[in-house]
């Protein structure tokens, strides 16, 4: 990963459209499903980035030849798997990785995949995944930091299964082992991020039977075979609500490409600040009132349909500059507020307790140099290094590559002064 920096002159006046892209944490478990069937795959809408790539390189190692045909489409040819172990190197880069796991045992009855390592923001263990693959018959043993997974009398069962919490990654890594398992799973308390549903939609669109899409409750009978499809991915919400809250601090930028159904809960929190907006005829995001006018709120992050953790740090850049104080409890991630410092040396008043931080609101930022800690801290920063007087350098920025397409470009066609600079380490 290069370790680059992004040097911004801020308080600039922006003006012009940002475009979503399509959702990389839709792309990334779609991608991984194509192992489960033999056969020919077209994607499309998939995000030009570094976790895309870094997949790839994983998915070519498991034995699937994959072609770019152009920057967001691809074809994937699973002429079956020919080597079962995910190994560290490749799993270390992203933790999405382990996602490989489900579509194996569903494949070939066995895997062996690297345990993912823990990240900046939590340790984010994986029980959930395999006690769910457990529930469907599979023999589980971890030994020096592998997860190796065997199907007992080489049949995947139907089984029960009741998640602790409504994880994300377990959620998808246990459809994908059940939807050619023998009988009905039943999955209770999944989680219900629109991304989890492109997933169900893909999987049935190849054959599957998975019924109860975003209900909280997912009943999948189990089919011999899956046929390969062609699939476009939904818009990535997360980049529609950082290129939102871009939108609310400088007048001039509006969006396209918003799904405003995903988006309800942290649009819901944005109208308590005093935001208003309009969808025009052409479905562009057009904010409508001014940043001075708005004034502080407290969000508590939750599961989908809840407020995203996702945009639990773009959203302190903009809560810094409302009237009055808000407030942030954090219930997803253990260790989710390391950009709060970075704010603070920019000339934020954040204080934290635990998972509580409280933001105190600020007439306007001052220039610094600041490093990202995750991919969504890292857009919080770039935000508000755009707002202040002065130049900026926020480091590590190969975070904000994993997970934004060509942001810096997009942010200098609309008149931004961001460039791409060597980090001083
Ligand atoms: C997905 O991560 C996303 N990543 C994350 O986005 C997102 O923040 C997260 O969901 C929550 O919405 C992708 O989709 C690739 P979880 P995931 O399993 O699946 C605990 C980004 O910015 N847990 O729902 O890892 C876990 O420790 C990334 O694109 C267990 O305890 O999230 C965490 O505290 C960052 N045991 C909580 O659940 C398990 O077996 C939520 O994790 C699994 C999870």
């Amino acid at each position: 990963m290069g370790v680059g920096a992004f040097k911004i002159i801020g308080n600039k006046k922006l003006e012009g459209i940002l475009e979503v892209e399509g959702s990389k944490n839709a792309s990334l478990p779609i991608f991984i499903a194509t192992l489960i069937e033999k056969g020919t795959y077209i994607l499309k809408n998939i995000p030009d980035l570094m976790d895309i790539r870094t997949l790839i390189k994983l998915l070519e190692s498991l034995g699937l030849e994959i072609e770019k045909l152009d920057k967001n489409s691809y074809k994937i040819i699973n002429n079956g798997i020919t080597n079962i172990e995910a190994s560290y190197e490749l799993v270390k880069k992203m933790r999405a990785s382990f996602l490989v796991m489900g579509p194996m045992l569903a494949h070939c009855g066995e895997a062996k995949v690297s345990l993912p390592g823990g990240c900046a923001i939590g340790a984010r263990p994986v029980d959930l995944h395999l006690k769910g693959f457990e529930n469907l018959g599979v023999e589980i043993k971890i030994e020096h930091g592998y997860v190796y997974g065997k199907v007992k009398d080489n049949e995947l069962k139907g089984n029960k299964i009741v998640l602790d919490f409504p994880s994300v990654g377990a959620t998808e890594n246990i459809i994908m082992a059940a939807v050619k398992s023998k009988g009905t799973t039943i999955i209770e308390n999944v989680a219900r991020e629109p991304e989890i549903d492109d997933l169900c939609n893909f999987l049935n669109k190849m054959g599957a039977k998975i019924e109860g899409i975003g209900e909280g409750r997912l009943i999948i009978e189990g089919v011999e075979k899956l046929y390969p499809c062609e699939y476009e991915i939904i818009p990535d919400r997360i980049v529609a609500g950082t290129f939102i809250i871009a939108a609310i601090m400088f007048e001039g930028i509006k969006v396209k490409g918003v799904c405003v159904e995903h988006l309800e809960s942290f649009l819901m929190k944005l109208k308590e600040m005093g935001v208003t907006y309009e969808i025009d005829k052409d479905g562009l995001f057009v904010v409508t009132s001014k940043l001075e006018d708005l004034k502080g709120v407290k969000v508590k992050t939750m599961p989908y349909p809840g407020f995203p953790t996702d945009l639990q740090s773009p959203i302190m850049t903009l809560m810094c500059l409302a009237k009055g104080s808000s407030e942030i409890k954090e219930t997803i991630f253990e260790n989710r507020f390391m950009h709060v410092p970075e704010l603070n040396r920019m000339g934020a008043e954040i204080t934290t307790e635990k998972n509580i931080a409280v933001i105190k609101g600020i007439k306007n930022f001052s220039s610094a140099q600041v490093m990202s800690s995750d991919l969504r801290a890292g857009a919080a920063l770039v935000l508000a290094a755009l707002k202040c007087e002065g130049e900026s350098i926020v480091n590590r920025i190969y975070h904000i590559d994993r997970g934004y397409e060509d942001l810096d470009k997009k942010l200098r066609n609309i008149g931004a002064d961001i460039e791409r600079v060597k980090e001083e380490i």
